[in-house]
């Protein structure tokens, strides 16, 4: 190692040590609100019109596995479309079967249904795919209808926040909300109890495999964004901000380490650390499960999961997805051992309320790039 290796090496350690709390005022603007500001999506697309355009940038501000946004859109008609999904935004070793990548279809599914509503469309929606790797999921008929009056702030506000939870237990009357739109396929286990604490330790094992495993790590490495020129040039994946790197550590990591570092010992040591720390903040976990794993499950779950997200905010509760325990043999063995078969798990998220919840800040491709026509 030379001396420059060495002390990036240090001061990397030293800042990632300081992690979130450091310097909360981060040495830098907020991208998203530079860049996707919501007065400026007046954007056109020659097939469609102005609110088909509108419809498909709040369907674009669903969530998705390492901010891949693996979908693109079909234009048929300014009033039918076929929502796609993107082999080239598969995560082929995380998500080798293509169950995270539907989730999140179904996410852009749920958000374009009510922001059509919003634009005076009832938006038709029917699943086509029969397999996890059809590249056509799900058709959209828009069918015009009186405008009803959905908060669609609640799309452009909504993020997951994975720092700084407290550990208050969930109110039975939030949780009886989200489980109504998810349908009643929730489970709540506050932190302290026997599941909560398997399911933390499940987290953090999983975790550590996935850092173990060098294709994993090459993926995740594939998907992030350091360089500011990177996260304007490509709007999409794992930047610091959505990984909460924040303040000098963040701009440490922006300036001195490239994606080949994301591979590194002290980046996986500091994942690591950080991870621990994280699964013993909180409310504790909240479960979603479906019945089945057939696309349909899949897209619908995506849709329940996003409802709720969509209404976390109000309620001063972020949601952060750990999602490792379900991508892992290890972490899927022991769900099996210790679950009934006919409620499988599909989302694991650790949940807690915040005294102050944080801005947005992951970027989404502008529409006309997810379009082909
Ligand atoms: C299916 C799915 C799985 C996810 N798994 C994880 C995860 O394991 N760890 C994590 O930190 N975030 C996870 N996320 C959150 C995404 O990283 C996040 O949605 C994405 O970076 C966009 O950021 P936003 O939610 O703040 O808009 C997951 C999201 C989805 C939809």
């Amino acid at each position: 190692m030379n001396r420059r290796d060495f002390l990036k090496k240090s001061i990397a350690a030293t800042t990632l040590i300081a992690g979130p709390g450091f310097l909360l005022s981060s040495c830098k603007g907020n991208l998203r609100s530079e860049l996707m500001n919501i007065d400026k999506i007046s954007g056109t697309h020659k097939d469609l019109d102005p609110a088909g355009y509108k419809i498909l940038y709040y369907a674009s501000l669903a969530p998705s596995g390492h901010n891949s946004q693996p979908w693109f859109v079909r234009i048929i008609s300014k009033t039918h479309w076929i929502i796609g999904s993107d082999k080239d935004r598969w995560l082929r070793t995380v998500d080798g079967s293509n169950r995270e990548v539907l989730l999140s279809l179904g996410a852009f599914v749920e958000n374009l249904v009510q922001a059509a509503r919003v634009f005076g469309y009832t938006a038709q929606t029917t699943v086509i795919a029969k397999d996890r790797f059809d590249p056509e999921v799900v058709t959209v008929r828009l069918l015009k209808t009186k405008a009803t009056d959905i908060p669609l702030h609640r799309m452009v506000d909504r993020r997951t926040v994975k720092s700084h939870m407290l550990s208050r237990e969930l109110k039975v009357s939030d949780i009886n909300d989200f489980s109504k739109l998810v349908d009643d396929h929730l489970f709540y286990f506050p932190a302290g109890t026997h599941h909560a604490e398997l399911m933390a330790k499940e987290a953090v094992e999983n975790f550590k495999i996935q850092f173990d495993n060098e294709k994993a790590m090459a993926e995740a490495a594939d998907w992030t964004r350091l360089r500011e020129d990177d996260v304007k040039k490509y709007r999409d994946g794992l930047t610091t901000d959505g990984m909460e790197i924040t303040g000098l550590a963040g701009w440490y990591v922006r300036h001195f380490m490239d994606n080949k570092d994301v591979m590194g010992k002290t980046f996986r040591d500091k994942g690591i650390e950080k991870i621990e720390k994280q699964v013993k903040q909180g409310a504790g976990w909240l479960v979603i499960t479906s019945a089945g794993n057939s696309v349909t499950d899949l897209i619908e779950t995506g849709r329940r999961f996003q409802r709720m997200a969509l209404t976390a905010r109000e309620k001063m509760i972020a949601i952060h997805p750990m999602t490792q325990t379900l991508e892992e043999q290890q972490g899927q063995k022991n769900i099996k051992e210790n679950h009934d078969t006919g409620m499988i798990p599909q989302f694991m998220l650790r949940v807690g309320y915040l005294d102050r919840y944080p801005d947005p800040v992951t970027l989404r491709r502008p529409v006309e790039w997810f379009i082909k026509s």
